[in-house]
């Protein structure tokens, strides 16, 4: 969908979207296409690109808030839909850092010997849950899926330090109220938005500049690099307002930070995958270069990751 739709359907333009949000265009899945199947399509790539073998995965860490079910997990679905026989499968609910949080647990697991392939993805059919008449909120996102396969290797690259947070008490300024145990979907609710995502998009804004720099400095100290040594900074792509706030605040160029959400829009847990997949494919990183992933988002929830490639 691009800005020009959204003006069909909301009172906008694309001038206020693209110099708000810098979203030009999002990609929206078809009727027939679930978050699973976004997933299956990303988890084959990335096999694909690491030379792996089905058989080779022992567990799949599949982020997601926009699920195929309530029960089972997504994960699941997909484990069955890939035909992974080895693998065990949950799901992690942390909103725009899900990606981060399967990465920070992959290499917990992997360095704890107890997995040693693991595929960690960010899955999103946010379409599914955002209220087309809200003009705060639906032109912000959009439905992708992006994967990595997280291994035990030999070497001193890989996943250097990894960093989570949150704070439950700013739930409230991202969320969906309805359809869960505490305000149930009941006979007599009539649609007013509830069950889809709401945002007070000025207080998020705020706390994600100040926590995406504190979470980018957390995972650099504890390296013992400066933001200067990192070679290409892969942000969450939720506005790029805060993006280029966040490259200010680490002081590092917008040169070294790699954007794409004029195309896609806000993904939340499929955003920092996305932009890695491209990045790598554009070849903007070569082994030995240090890469900082940092996302944000509803929770209020946040967390880095910095790998050697
Ligand atoms: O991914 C998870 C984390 N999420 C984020 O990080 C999102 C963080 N927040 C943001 O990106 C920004 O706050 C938004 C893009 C959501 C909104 O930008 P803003 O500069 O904070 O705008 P605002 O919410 O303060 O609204 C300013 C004005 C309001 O009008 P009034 O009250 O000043 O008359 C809004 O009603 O802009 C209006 N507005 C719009 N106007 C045209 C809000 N949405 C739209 C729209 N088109 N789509």
């Amino acid at each position: 969908m691009t800005n020009a739709d959204f003006e069909k359907l909301v009172d906008t333009s694309d001038e206020w979207i693209t110099s708000r949000t810098g979203i030009k265009e999002r990609r929206i899945a078809d009727d027939d296409t679930a978050t699973s199947d976004m997933a299956v399509q990303a988890c084959q790539r990335a096999l694909d690109m690491a030379g792996c073998a089905k058989e080779e995965i022992d567990l799949l860490i599949l982020g997601t808030v926009t699920p195929d079910y309530r029960l089972p997990s997504t994960a699941c679905v997909v484990q069955e839909k890939m035909g992974l026989p080895n693998a065990a499968a949950f799901d992690v609910v942390a909103a725009c850092t899900g990606f981060i949080n399967g990465l920070s647990i992959a290499n917990s697991f992997i360095k704890a010997g107890i997995h040693k392939k693991i595929l960690a993805v960010g899955v999103e059919r946010l379409s599914s849950f955002t209220n087309y008449e809200d003009r705060n909120t639906c032109v912000l996102f959009g439905d992708a899926a992006g994967a990595a396969v997280v291994s035990a290797e030999e070497g001193d690259s890989g996943i250097v330090s990894t960093f989570l947070k949150s704070d439950g008490r700013m739930r409230e300024f991202l969320w969906s109220k309805v359809g869960g145990t505490l305000h149930p979907h009941t006979p007599d609710y009539t649609y007013d938005g509830t069950d889809k995502i709401m945002m007070t998009g000025s207080d998020v804004f705020k706390v994600a500049v100040r926590e995406m720099a504190n979470a980018s400095r957390h995972v650099l100290d504890q390296a013992g690099i400066d933001a200067s040594d990192v070679t290409l900074v892969i942000p969450h792509q939720a506005n790029i307002r805060i993006i280029e706030a966040l490259a200010k605040r680490l002081k590092v160029g917008m040169d070294k930070v790699f954007l794409n959400i004029h195309k896609f829009g806000n993904t939340s847990s499929a955003s920092v995958p996305l932009a890695l997949d491209e990045a790598n494919r554009e070849g903007k990183f070569k082994e030995g270069d240090y890469v900082l992933m940092v996302a944000f988002g509803g929770g209020l929830i946040w967390g880095s990751a910095l790998v050697k490639w």
